[in-house]
């Protein structure tokens, strides 16, 4: 009994040892998938971890084709059967911490499903609000979050909806 506690001590060392030298595992969400490389979270920041990640905004794009935002709010969140999301009026207000509950569904009086918020991880909401960001045409005066790095168009890459990637 105790020589094998001993064992799994030694195993769970030398695996912290190896993680905490590894940025990368950091950025994982919270239900313990690994996030796609490079898009790195700063937690540091006072809103969303990803607000300089162009990556964020490339992985968030995918996310919102594949898990239907596309199918209410339109591909370039023009709007359709949802609220346009690249203009400058918020329902419930515009804030990071605002949208993250939205799209969590958790925001009592929201008509906005809260299904599709609540199969993904805390990073992928804040990554799929990375594109949303990135789409944001309204008042530039009106901002109250960090605009988003822009995206260089080598890494713009042609929209294909519904594209199956392993996101989960
Ligand atoms: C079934 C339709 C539907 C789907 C799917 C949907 N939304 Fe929405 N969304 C809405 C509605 C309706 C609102 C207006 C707010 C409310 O009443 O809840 C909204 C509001 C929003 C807003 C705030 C816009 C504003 O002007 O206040 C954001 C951001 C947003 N949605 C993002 C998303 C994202 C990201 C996804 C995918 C994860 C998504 N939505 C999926 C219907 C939808």
């Amino acid at each position: 009994m105790t020589t094998r506690s001993y064992l799994v001590c030694g195993v769970l060392l030398l695996a912290g040892c190896n993680d905490a030298s590894s940025k990368a595992s950091k950025d994982q969400g919270d239900k313990g998938e690994a996030a796609p490389k490079g898009a790195v979270a700063d937690r540091s920041l006072p809103g969303n971890p990803f607000a300089k990640s162009v990556d964020a905004i490339l992985d968030g794009k995918k996310l919102y084709l594949n898990y239907g935002c596309a199918a209410c709010h339109g591909m370039g969140g023009g709007g359709g059967m949802g609220k346009p999301l690249i203009d400058d009026e918020w329902k419930f207000g515009s804030d990071d911490k605002t949208l993250f509950k939205l799209v969590r569904g958790e925001i009592p009086n929201q008509t906005m499903p809260n299904a599709i918020g609540k199969s993904l991880t805390d990073d992928e909401v804040w990554k799929v609000l990375m594109y949303v960001r990135s789409i944001y045409a309204g008042d530039p005066g009106k901002i109250d979050w960090t605009v988003p790095p822009p995206v260089p168009p080598t890494r713009v890459q042609p929209t294909v909806p519904f594209v199956v990637v392993p996101v989960r």
